[in-house]
C-alpha cells in the first residue's frame, strides 16, 4: 500500500465505526499557554476532555500534523541519527468522548491492524501500565484482560509511568496507556533474541506504532490528579512507522513518504544515500525538516 492509501484506509475504517473524520489542527497552538506546538492529536480536543467545551460528536478520527521539538515531548536529538523519530510527523488518531472506553479502543486497534491491514499478530506486542505507588495508581488489570482476548500472555508486557502513563504536558489531561509495538526483524534475529525482550529498549526494528491512552485525569499545577468529567479514549499511531511496517522497510526514510525527498537531496548534493553514515544522517535530517 502507498502512504496515501494507508492514510485513507485509516480514515475509512474509523468512519465505518461511526467516527466523525475531522481535519488536522494547525501546528501552532492558539489559546493554550501550556503548549507552543501541537504535539499530539488530542491537543485540539483538550477543552472537551476537561469539560470546558461541549463535545461535537461522540467519536472522531483524524490524521494530525505534530511537532515534537520542545517541552515534554521532544524527539529533536534523535532525528536523523535513528530511522524512526521525526520533528514533524503525522499521527493517526481516534477518539471517544465518553462513549467507548478501553475494550472498544483495544478491539478496534486490533481489528484494524490484523484484519484490515493484515499485520501478523505474532509480530505484535502490547504494553500495560504496571501501576505507580507514588501516584496511588494500581496496575491496569482491565486493559490486560481485554488484550488477553487477542494476544498470548507473553506478548503482554508491563510498562512503567515513563512509558505507560501519557501526559500532554506538565499539566493537563493524562491517563494510563497501552502501546502496540511491532517486531520487524528477520527470523534469524528473532530466534536469537525474542521480541518481548526488546520492547521499549530503543531497538530500531522493535518499535512502538500505536499508543492507546485511557484518559481519566487532569494533572493540576500542584501535580495532583483530578478525575476528568468523562472517560475519554485518545489514540495516536505513528503514520510513518506504520508505512515502514506495511511497506516491508526497516527505516521510515525508505518509505514513499520520504524517498522522493531523499532522491532529490541526492540529486542536488551529488551524494548517494546509504554509502556513508554521516552523510546519511545529514540527508535524513534535511528530509525530515522539509
Ligand atoms: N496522545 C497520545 C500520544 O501522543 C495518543 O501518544
Amino acid at each position: 500500500m502507498t502512504a496515501n492509501e494507508i492514510r485513507d484506509s485509516f480514515k475509512k475504517y474509523f468512519e465505518s465505526k461511526g467516527h466523525a473524520i475531522v481535519p488536522s489542527a494547525p501546528m501552532v497552538v492558539k489559546g493554550d499557554p501550556t503548549l507552543m506546538f501541537t504535539n499530539a492529536g488530542m491537543n485540539q480536543f483538550k477543552d472537551i476532555f476537561l469539560g470546558n467545551a461541549p463535545r461535537k460528536y461522540p467519536r472522531a478520527a483524524d490524521t494530525q500534523k505534530c511537532l515534537r521539538v520542545s517541552g515534554k515531548h521532544n524527539d529533536l536529538e534523535e532525528v536523523g541519527h535513528d530511522t524512526y523519530h521525526h520533528t514533524m510527523f503525522e499521527m493517526l488518531g481516534n477518539w471517544s468522548f465518553g462513549d467507548y472506553f478501553k475494550q472498544g479502543a483495544i478491539d478496534a486497534a486490533w481489528e484494524y491492524l490484523v484484519s484490515i491491514l493484515h499485520l501478523n499478530p505474532e509480530d505484535l506486542y502490547v504494553t500495560v501500565f504496571e501501576g505507580d505507588e507514588k501516584e496511588g495508581l494500581a496496575r491496569d488489570e482491565e486493559a490486560a484482560k481485554f488484550w488477553r482476548k487477542h494476544v498470548p500472555e507473553d506478548h503482554i508486557i508491563n510498562g512503567n509511568k515513563h512509558d505507560n502513563f501519557w501526559e500532554m504536558g506538565d499539566t493537563g489531561p493524562c491517563g494510563p496507556c497501552s502501546e502496540i509495538h511491532i517486531d520487524l526483524r528477520s527470523d534469524e534475529e528473532r530466534k536469537a533474541i525474542p521480541g518481548t525482550e526488546l520492547v521499549n529498549k530503543d531497538h530500531p526494528q522493535v518499535i512502538e506504532i500505536w499508543n492507546l491512552v485511557f484518559m481519566q485525569f487532569n494533572r493540576k499545577a500542584d501535580q495532583s490528579l483530578e478525575p476528568l468529567p468523562a472517560k475519554v479514549i485518545d489514540t495516536g499511531m505513528g503514520f510513518e512507522r506504520l508505512c515502514m511496517a506495511l511497506q516491508g522497510k526497516t527505516s521510515n526514510y525508505d518509505t514513499d513518504v520520504f524517498t522522493p525527498m531523499i532522491d532529490k537531496i541526492a540529486a542536488l548534493s551529488g551524494k548517494q544515500y546509504g554509502e556513508d553514515h554521516k552523510v546519511d544522517v545529514a540527508m535524513r535530517v534535511i528530509a525530515d525538516h522539509i
